[in-house]
Protein backbone atom coordinates (compact mmCIF):
# COMPACT_ATOMS: atom_id res chain seq x y z
CA UNK A 1 0.00 0.00 0.00
CA UNK A 2 1.59 3.52 -0.56
CA UNK A 3 2.05 6.20 1.28
CA UNK A 4 -0.87 8.76 0.95
CA UNK A 5 0.38 10.60 3.87
CA UNK A 6 0.54 14.62 3.64
CA UNK A 7 -1.60 13.93 -0.12
CA UNK A 8 -4.01 16.66 -0.63
CA UNK A 9 -7.09 16.19 -2.66
CA UNK A 10 -9.98 18.18 -3.83
CA UNK A 11 -12.85 16.38 -3.66
CA UNK A 12 -15.94 17.53 -5.78
CA UNK A 13 -19.17 15.62 -4.87
CA UNK A 14 -22.21 16.18 -7.98
CA UNK A 15 -25.73 15.87 -7.48
CA UNK A 16 -26.32 11.58 -7.85
CA UNK A 17 -27.60 9.80 -5.56
CA UNK A 18 -24.47 7.99 -5.05
CA UNK A 19 -23.09 11.06 -3.47
CA UNK A 20 -23.65 8.96 -0.17
CA UNK A 21 -21.05 6.39 -0.80
CA UNK A 22 -18.80 9.12 -1.07
CA UNK A 23 -19.22 9.73 2.50
CA UNK A 24 -17.26 6.22 3.21
CA UNK A 25 -14.47 7.26 0.62
CA UNK A 26 -13.77 10.24 2.58
CA UNK A 27 -13.84 8.30 5.63
CA UNK A 28 -11.16 5.22 4.07
CA UNK A 29 -9.13 8.80 2.25
CA UNK A 30 -8.44 9.99 5.94
CA UNK A 31 -7.62 6.96 7.55
CA UNK A 32 -5.04 6.88 4.52
CA UNK A 33 -3.93 10.40 6.04
CA UNK A 34 -5.29 12.31 2.85
CA UNK A 35 -5.98 15.71 3.55
CA UNK A 36 -9.56 16.47 1.48
CA UNK A 37 -11.35 19.73 0.75
CA UNK A 38 -15.02 19.32 -0.11
CA UNK A 39 -16.40 21.48 -2.99
CA UNK A 40 -20.24 20.07 -3.29
CA UNK A 41 -22.69 21.26 -6.62
CA UNK A 42 -25.99 22.52 -5.16
CA UNK A 43 -27.48 19.58 -6.63
CA UNK A 44 -25.41 17.41 -4.39
CA UNK A 45 -26.48 19.33 -1.49
CA UNK A 46 -30.23 17.33 -1.83
CA UNK A 47 -28.57 13.99 -1.42
CA UNK A 48 -25.78 14.98 1.57
CA UNK A 49 -25.42 18.01 3.34
CA UNK A 50 -22.03 20.07 4.06
CA UNK A 51 -22.72 19.47 7.40
CA UNK A 52 -21.54 15.38 7.54
CA UNK A 53 -18.94 16.14 4.67
CA UNK A 54 -17.94 18.93 7.03
CA UNK A 55 -17.69 16.77 9.78
CA UNK A 56 -15.63 13.65 8.12
CA UNK A 57 -13.09 15.81 6.43
CA UNK A 58 -13.19 18.22 9.18
CA UNK A 59 -12.54 20.96 6.96
CA UNK A 60 -14.94 23.52 5.86
CA UNK A 61 -17.31 22.80 2.64
CA UNK A 62 -17.14 24.72 -0.04
CA UNK A 63 -20.78 25.33 -2.07
CA UNK A 64 -20.35 28.80 -3.56
CA UNK A 65 -18.71 30.49 -6.32
CA UNK A 66 -19.26 33.71 -5.20
CA UNK A 67 -19.33 33.35 -1.28
CA UNK A 68 -17.48 37.12 0.08
CA UNK A 69 -15.49 34.79 2.77
CA UNK A 70 -14.37 31.71 1.01
CA UNK A 71 -13.49 34.30 -1.72
CA UNK A 72 -11.40 36.37 0.20
CA UNK A 73 -9.71 33.31 2.24
CA UNK A 74 -8.99 30.71 -0.09
CA UNK A 75 -10.76 31.73 -3.39
CA UNK A 76 -11.39 29.46 -5.88
CA UNK A 77 -8.28 29.43 -8.17
CA UNK A 78 -6.08 28.41 -5.34
CA UNK A 79 -8.72 26.00 -4.12
CA UNK A 80 -8.27 24.22 -7.48
CA UNK A 81 -4.73 24.36 -7.29
CA UNK A 82 -3.51 23.54 -3.38
CA UNK A 83 -4.48 19.64 -4.05
CA UNK A 84 -2.43 16.96 -5.73
CA UNK A 85 -5.71 15.71 -7.39
CA UNK A 86 -8.96 16.74 -8.32
CA UNK A 87 -11.40 13.94 -7.35
CA UNK A 88 -15.20 14.03 -8.90
CA UNK A 89 -17.27 11.36 -7.28
CA UNK A 90 -20.35 11.21 -8.40
CA UNK A 91 -19.34 12.79 -11.68
CA UNK A 92 -23.11 13.31 -12.97
CA UNK A 93 -23.68 13.11 -16.27
CA UNK A 94 -24.57 17.13 -16.28
CA UNK A 95 -20.93 17.82 -14.66
CA UNK A 96 -19.13 15.55 -17.05
CA UNK A 97 -21.21 17.63 -19.84
CA UNK A 98 -19.94 21.06 -18.60
CA UNK A 99 -16.36 19.32 -18.35
CA UNK A 100 -16.44 18.24 -21.63
CA UNK A 101 -17.46 21.46 -22.79
CA UNK A 102 -15.93 24.25 -20.63
CA UNK A 103 -18.80 25.22 -19.21
CA UNK A 104 -18.17 27.20 -15.49
CA UNK A 105 -20.94 28.92 -13.98
CA UNK A 106 -20.50 27.50 -10.40
CA UNK A 107 -17.65 26.57 -8.08
CA UNK A 108 -17.61 22.49 -9.07
CA UNK A 109 -16.78 23.55 -12.96
CA UNK A 110 -15.04 26.90 -12.21
CA UNK A 111 -12.65 24.87 -9.89
CA UNK A 112 -12.59 22.04 -12.71
CA UNK A 113 -11.65 24.54 -15.41
CA UNK A 114 -8.99 26.16 -12.76
CA UNK A 115 -7.34 23.34 -12.25
CA UNK A 116 -4.01 22.68 -13.12
CA UNK A 117 -3.88 19.62 -11.47
CA UNK A 118 -4.34 16.12 -12.48
CA UNK A 119 -8.37 15.17 -12.21
CA UNK A 120 -10.15 11.80 -11.86
CA UNK A 121 -13.96 11.21 -12.60
CA UNK A 122 -16.02 8.55 -11.04
CA UNK A 123 -19.34 8.51 -13.18
CA UNK A 124 -22.30 7.32 -11.75
CA UNK A 125 -26.29 7.77 -13.83
CA UNK A 126 -29.12 5.52 -15.28
CA UNK A 127 -28.07 3.29 -17.63
CA UNK A 128 -29.99 5.22 -20.86
CA UNK A 129 -27.45 8.69 -19.92
CA UNK A 130 -24.93 6.52 -19.61
CA UNK A 131 -25.78 5.26 -23.09
CA UNK A 132 -26.53 8.53 -24.22
CA UNK A 133 -24.95 9.49 -27.67
CA UNK A 134 -24.66 13.30 -25.55
CA UNK A 135 -22.76 11.12 -22.61
CA UNK A 136 -20.52 8.90 -24.72
CA UNK A 137 -19.23 12.07 -27.02
CA UNK A 138 -18.44 13.75 -23.45
CA UNK A 139 -16.52 10.79 -22.30
CA UNK A 140 -14.87 10.40 -25.51
CA UNK A 141 -13.70 14.49 -25.21
CA UNK A 142 -12.80 14.12 -21.25
CA UNK A 143 -10.82 11.09 -22.13
CA UNK A 144 -9.11 13.22 -24.85
CA UNK A 145 -8.47 15.79 -22.59
CA UNK A 146 -6.49 13.61 -20.06
CA UNK A 147 -9.49 13.46 -17.73
CA UNK A 148 -9.13 9.67 -15.72
CA UNK A 149 -12.07 7.79 -15.30
CA UNK A 150 -13.24 5.07 -13.13
CA UNK A 151 -16.01 2.99 -13.66
CA UNK A 152 -19.09 3.36 -13.88
CA UNK A 153 -20.16 -0.51 -13.05
CA UNK A 154 -22.58 -2.93 -14.40
CA UNK A 155 -25.57 -3.35 -11.65
CA UNK A 156 -28.58 -2.38 -10.43
CA UNK A 157 -29.61 1.40 -10.02
CA UNK A 158 -30.35 2.32 -6.06
CA UNK A 159 -33.41 4.64 -7.00
CA UNK A 160 -34.95 2.99 -10.35
CA UNK A 161 -34.06 -0.96 -9.82
CA UNK A 162 -32.83 -0.47 -13.89
CA UNK A 163 -29.86 -2.62 -14.75
CA UNK A 164 -27.07 -1.70 -17.05
CA UNK A 165 -24.05 0.36 -16.64
CA UNK A 166 -24.42 3.47 -14.86
CA UNK A 167 -23.57 2.45 -10.76
CA UNK A 168 -20.65 4.65 -9.56
CA UNK A 169 -17.46 2.51 -8.66
CA UNK A 170 -17.25 1.31 -5.19
CA UNK A 171 -15.07 3.62 -2.87
CA UNK A 172 -12.34 1.23 -2.23
CA UNK A 173 -11.99 0.99 -6.32
CA UNK A 174 -12.20 4.74 -6.00
CA UNK A 175 -9.50 4.88 -3.48
CA UNK A 176 -7.66 2.21 -5.66
CA UNK A 177 -7.78 5.01 -8.43
CA UNK A 178 -6.77 7.94 -6.35
CA UNK A 179 -3.57 5.64 -4.59
CA UNK A 180 -2.60 4.97 -8.64
CA UNK A 181 -3.18 8.88 -9.24
CA UNK A 182 -1.07 10.15 -6.03
CA UNK A 183 1.52 7.39 -5.48
CA UNK A 184 4.48 7.87 -8.05
CA UNK A 185 4.53 4.89 -10.51
CA UNK A 186 7.44 2.18 -9.57
CA UNK A 187 10.73 3.21 -11.43
CA UNK A 188 12.52 -0.16 -12.08
CA UNK A 189 15.29 1.46 -13.95
CA UNK A 190 16.37 4.52 -11.93
CA UNK A 191 19.83 4.96 -12.13
CA UNK A 192 19.91 2.72 -16.00
CA UNK A 193 21.01 4.53 -18.60
CA UNK A 194 19.47 3.89 -21.88
CA UNK A 195 20.53 4.85 -25.76
CA UNK A 196 17.78 4.49 -28.82
CA UNK A 197 17.95 4.68 -32.33
CA UNK A 198 14.61 5.44 -33.80
CA UNK A 199 13.50 6.19 -37.58
CA UNK A 200 14.90 5.85 -41.01
CA UNK A 201 18.53 7.92 -42.53
CA UNK A 202 18.59 9.76 -45.20
CA UNK A 203 21.85 9.05 -47.01
CA UNK A 204 22.23 12.15 -49.53
CA UNK A 205 22.54 11.68 -53.06
CA UNK A 206 23.00 15.26 -53.41
CA UNK A 207 21.95 18.15 -51.65
CA UNK A 208 18.55 17.83 -52.54
CA UNK A 209 17.74 14.12 -53.21
CA UNK A 210 18.25 11.28 -51.04
CA UNK A 211 17.75 7.48 -50.16
CA UNK A 212 15.55 6.56 -47.21
CA UNK A 213 13.10 3.84 -46.16
CA UNK A 214 9.37 3.64 -44.66
CA UNK A 215 10.60 3.88 -41.27
CA UNK A 216 8.41 6.23 -39.09
CA UNK A 217 9.69 5.83 -35.89
CA UNK A 218 7.40 5.22 -33.70
CA UNK A 219 8.44 2.40 -32.29
CA UNK A 220 11.51 3.27 -31.59
CA UNK A 221 10.22 6.84 -30.27
CA UNK A 222 7.23 4.67 -27.87
CA UNK A 223 10.48 2.39 -26.56
CA UNK A 224 12.44 5.54 -25.78
CA UNK A 225 9.15 7.21 -23.70
CA UNK A 226 8.50 3.87 -21.80
CA UNK A 227 12.11 3.45 -20.90
CA UNK A 228 12.27 7.25 -19.59
CA UNK A 229 8.67 6.39 -17.53
CA UNK A 230 10.23 2.99 -16.11
CA UNK A 231 13.30 6.02 -14.71
CA UNK A 232 15.99 5.19 -16.84
CA UNK A 233 18.05 8.33 -18.43
CA UNK A 234 17.33 7.87 -21.93
CA UNK A 235 19.41 9.57 -25.19
CA UNK A 236 17.10 9.31 -28.20
CA UNK A 237 19.43 9.75 -31.38
CA UNK A 238 16.44 9.79 -34.41
CA UNK A 239 16.58 10.00 -37.84
CA UNK A 240 14.39 12.24 -39.80
CA UNK A 241 10.84 11.61 -38.35
CA UNK A 242 7.69 14.09 -38.32
CA UNK A 243 6.88 13.12 -34.86
CA UNK A 244 7.86 15.32 -31.86
CA UNK A 245 10.57 14.48 -29.77
CA UNK A 246 9.00 12.63 -26.80
CA UNK A 247 8.94 14.18 -23.06
CA UNK A 248 11.76 13.41 -20.62
CA UNK A 249 14.22 12.11 -23.27
CA UNK A 250 17.54 13.55 -24.65
CA UNK A 251 16.90 14.01 -27.76
CA UNK A 252 19.51 14.44 -31.05
CA UNK A 253 18.08 14.23 -34.48
CA UNK A 254 20.57 13.10 -37.31
CA UNK A 255 20.28 12.38 -40.80
CA UNK A 256 23.07 9.67 -42.51
CA UNK A 257 23.60 6.24 -40.52
CA UNK A 258 27.17 8.01 -40.04
CA UNK A 259 25.89 10.42 -37.75
CA UNK A 260 23.90 7.88 -35.80
CA UNK A 261 27.39 5.99 -35.18
CA UNK A 262 28.67 8.82 -34.02
CA UNK A 263 25.87 10.09 -31.76
CA UNK A 264 25.81 6.42 -30.55
CA UNK A 265 28.74 6.16 -29.46
CA UNK A 266 29.54 9.24 -28.09
CA UNK A 267 26.19 8.27 -25.62
CA UNK A 268 28.47 4.97 -24.11
CA UNK A 269 28.60 3.94 -21.69
CA UNK A 270 24.83 2.81 -21.10
CA UNK A 271 23.13 -0.09 -19.90
CA UNK A 272 20.48 -0.63 -22.11
CA UNK A 273 21.20 -0.08 -25.90
CA UNK A 274 17.63 -0.69 -28.27
CA UNK A 275 18.66 -0.34 -31.64
CA UNK A 276 15.44 0.35 -33.09
CA UNK A 277 16.53 2.45 -36.30
CA UNK A 278 15.51 1.67 -39.78
CA UNK A 279 19.77 2.09 -40.73
CA UNK A 280 20.22 2.43 -45.01
CA UNK A 281 22.57 -0.36 -45.56
CA UNK A 282 24.21 1.86 -48.10
CA UNK A 283 25.50 5.33 -49.00
CA UNK A 284 26.22 6.93 -52.09
CA UNK A 285 29.95 6.37 -52.05
CA UNK A 286 29.99 9.67 -53.38
CA UNK A 287 27.23 12.32 -53.22
CA UNK A 288 27.43 15.15 -54.92
CA UNK A 289 28.24 18.71 -53.46
CA UNK A 290 25.81 20.15 -55.97
CA UNK A 291 22.62 19.17 -57.45
CA UNK A 292 23.10 16.51 -60.50
CA UNK A 293 21.53 17.79 -63.47
CA UNK A 294 19.37 16.12 -65.48
CA UNK A 295 21.29 15.99 -68.91
CA UNK A 296 20.90 13.79 -71.65
CA UNK A 297 18.71 10.37 -71.47
CA UNK A 298 21.42 8.70 -69.55
CA UNK A 299 20.48 8.28 -65.82
CA UNK A 300 23.24 9.29 -63.47
CA UNK A 301 24.88 5.90 -62.22
CA UNK A 302 25.19 5.64 -57.91
CA UNK A 303 27.80 3.72 -56.69
CA UNK A 304 26.94 2.51 -53.12
CA UNK A 305 29.01 1.72 -50.39
CA UNK A 306 27.97 -0.26 -47.19
CA UNK A 307 27.05 1.76 -44.12
CA UNK A 308 28.84 1.27 -40.79
CA UNK A 309 26.98 -1.53 -38.91
CA UNK A 310 25.61 0.51 -35.65
CA UNK A 311 24.07 -2.80 -33.94
CA UNK A 312 27.03 -4.84 -34.66
CA UNK A 313 29.28 -2.12 -33.42
CA UNK A 314 27.74 -1.34 -30.24
CA UNK A 315 27.24 -5.14 -29.51
CA UNK A 316 31.20 -5.45 -30.21
CA UNK A 317 32.33 -2.05 -28.53
CA UNK A 318 34.72 -2.05 -25.61
CA UNK A 319 32.17 -0.36 -23.71
CA UNK A 320 29.43 -2.77 -24.48
CA UNK A 321 25.72 -2.34 -22.84
CA UNK A 322 25.01 -4.99 -20.68
CA UNK A 323 22.21 -5.48 -22.66
CA UNK A 324 22.11 -4.96 -26.64
CA UNK A 325 18.69 -4.91 -28.30
CA UNK A 326 17.99 -5.36 -32.08
CA UNK A 327 14.90 -4.89 -34.53
CA UNK A 328 14.75 -7.25 -37.51
CA UNK A 329 12.05 -6.24 -39.81
CA UNK A 330 11.49 -9.64 -42.05
CA UNK A 331 9.06 -10.57 -45.01
CA UNK A 332 9.79 -14.40 -44.29
CA UNK A 333 10.76 -16.82 -42.27
CA UNK A 334 10.84 -14.36 -39.39
CA UNK A 335 12.36 -16.52 -36.08
CA UNK A 336 15.09 -17.89 -38.17
CA UNK A 337 16.36 -14.49 -39.89
CA UNK A 338 16.13 -13.44 -36.56
CA UNK A 339 18.26 -16.08 -34.87
CA UNK A 340 20.78 -15.45 -37.96
CA UNK A 341 20.75 -12.08 -37.03
CA UNK A 342 21.10 -11.94 -33.31
CA UNK A 343 23.76 -14.58 -34.00
CA UNK A 344 25.65 -12.55 -36.64
CA UNK A 345 25.83 -9.35 -34.43
CA UNK A 346 26.45 -10.27 -31.24
CA UNK A 347 23.59 -8.64 -29.83
CA UNK A 348 21.42 -9.74 -26.82
CA UNK A 349 17.92 -10.08 -27.67
CA UNK A 350 16.24 -9.12 -31.39
CA UNK A 351 12.72 -7.82 -31.45
CA UNK A 352 11.49 -9.95 -35.33
CA UNK A 353 8.98 -7.53 -36.52
CA UNK A 354 6.68 -9.00 -39.41
CA UNK A 355 6.54 -6.38 -42.11
CA UNK A 356 5.09 -8.72 -44.66
CA UNK A 357 1.42 -8.14 -45.91
CA UNK A 358 0.19 -10.99 -43.74
CA UNK A 359 1.65 -9.28 -40.75
CA UNK A 360 -2.25 -8.20 -39.77
CA UNK A 361 -1.07 -4.79 -39.69
CA UNK A 362 -3.53 -2.86 -41.93
CA UNK A 363 -1.73 -1.07 -44.46
CA UNK A 364 1.79 -2.11 -42.90
CA UNK A 365 3.96 -1.94 -40.03
CA UNK A 366 5.85 0.45 -41.14
CA UNK A 367 3.96 3.84 -40.27
CA UNK A 368 1.07 2.33 -38.61
CA UNK A 369 0.37 2.26 -34.76
CA UNK A 370 0.52 -1.41 -34.44
CA UNK A 371 3.38 -3.80 -34.59
CA UNK A 372 3.44 -7.76 -34.16
CA UNK A 373 6.42 -8.73 -32.89
CA UNK A 374 8.55 -12.27 -31.72
CA UNK A 375 11.39 -11.70 -29.01
CA UNK A 376 13.95 -14.08 -29.86
CA UNK A 377 16.89 -13.97 -27.24
CA UNK A 378 20.35 -14.87 -27.67
CA UNK A 379 19.73 -17.96 -24.66
CA UNK A 380 17.00 -19.39 -26.91
CA UNK A 381 15.33 -20.17 -22.92
CA UNK A 382 15.60 -16.94 -21.82
CA UNK A 383 11.75 -16.46 -23.34
CA UNK A 384 11.53 -16.34 -26.36
CA UNK A 385 7.94 -15.21 -27.52
CA UNK A 386 5.36 -14.46 -29.81
CA UNK A 387 3.34 -10.99 -29.15
CA UNK A 388 -0.27 -11.07 -30.57
CA UNK A 389 -0.91 -7.59 -32.31
CA UNK A 390 -0.04 -4.67 -29.80
CA UNK A 391 -0.11 -0.88 -30.62
CA UNK A 392 3.94 0.10 -30.61
CA UNK A 393 2.91 1.79 -27.62
CA UNK A 394 1.90 -1.82 -25.70
CA UNK A 395 4.63 -3.71 -27.74
CA UNK A 396 7.19 -0.59 -25.97
CA UNK A 397 5.71 -1.52 -22.42
CA UNK A 398 6.09 -5.20 -22.56
CA UNK A 399 9.73 -4.79 -23.89
CA UNK A 400 10.33 -2.36 -21.28
CA UNK A 401 8.88 -4.67 -18.70
CA UNK A 402 11.02 -7.50 -20.11
CA UNK A 403 14.06 -5.35 -19.91
CA UNK A 404 13.14 -4.39 -15.93
CA UNK A 405 12.77 -8.01 -15.66
CA UNK A 406 16.54 -8.80 -16.87
CA UNK A 407 18.21 -6.00 -14.40
CA UNK A 408 15.79 -7.41 -11.53
CA UNK A 409 17.01 -5.81 -8.51
CA UNK A 410 20.74 -5.62 -9.20
CA UNK A 411 21.84 -1.88 -7.48
CA UNK A 412 21.81 0.31 -10.41
CA UNK A 413 25.48 1.32 -11.54
CA UNK A 414 26.71 4.73 -10.84
CA UNK A 415 27.37 6.50 -14.41
CA UNK A 416 31.59 6.38 -12.49
CA UNK A 417 31.33 2.85 -11.82
CA UNK A 418 30.04 1.92 -15.28
CA UNK A 419 32.99 4.26 -16.88
CA UNK A 420 35.70 2.93 -14.81
CA UNK A 421 34.41 -1.27 -15.31
CA UNK A 422 32.64 -0.95 -18.63
CA UNK A 423 30.79 -4.68 -18.79
C1 LIG B 1 -33.39 11.45 -7.03
C2 LIG B 1 -32.44 11.93 -8.08
C3 LIG B 1 -31.32 11.18 -8.39
C4 LIG B 1 -30.43 11.60 -9.38
N1 LIG B 1 -29.33 10.84 -9.67
C5 LIG B 1 -28.49 11.20 -10.65
C6 LIG B 1 -27.36 10.41 -10.96
O1 LIG B 1 -27.09 9.38 -10.33
N2 LIG B 1 -26.56 10.82 -11.95
C7 LIG B 1 -26.79 11.96 -12.64
O2 LIG B 1 -26.02 12.25 -13.56
N3 LIG B 1 -27.85 12.75 -12.35
C8 LIG B 1 -28.69 12.41 -11.37
N4 LIG B 1 -29.77 13.20 -11.07
C9 LIG B 1 -29.95 14.45 -11.82
C10 LIG B 1 -29.01 15.51 -11.30
O3 LIG B 1 -29.20 15.73 -9.91
C11 LIG B 1 -29.21 16.82 -12.07
O4 LIG B 1 -28.82 16.61 -13.42
C12 LIG B 1 -28.42 17.97 -11.49
O5 LIG B 1 -28.62 19.10 -12.28
C13 LIG B 1 -26.94 17.67 -11.41
O6 LIG B 1 -26.26 18.77 -10.92
P1 LIG B 1 -24.69 18.81 -10.71
O7 LIG B 1 -24.08 18.15 -11.87
O8 LIG B 1 -24.37 20.26 -10.63
O9 LIG B 1 -24.39 18.14 -9.42
C14 LIG B 1 -30.66 12.80 -10.07
C15 LIG B 1 -31.78 13.58 -9.73
C16 LIG B 1 -32.65 13.14 -8.76
C17 LIG B 1 -33.85 13.99 -8.43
Amino acid sequence: MADLTGKRLLLIIGGGIAAYKVLELIRRLKERGVSVRVVMTAAAQHFITPLSVGALTNERVFTDLFDLNDEREIGHIRLSRQADLVVVAPATADLMAKMASGFCNDLASTALMATDKPVLIAPAMNPKMWDHPATRRNVKQLTADGIALIGPEAGEMAESGEAGIGRMAEPMAILAAIEEQLAPAEQPLKGRRAIVTSGPTHEPIDPVRYIANRSSGKQGQAIAAALAAAGADVTLVTGPVALPAPDGVTTIPVETAEEMLFHVEAALPVDIAVMAAAVADWRVAEAADKKLKKTGKTPPKLALAPNPDILATVAGHGNRPELVIGFAAETNDLVKNAKAKLAAKGCDWIIANDVSAKSGVAGGVMGSDSNRVHLVTAAGAGGDDAWPLLSKTEVAARLVARIADHFGDARPRRRDEAEAHPS
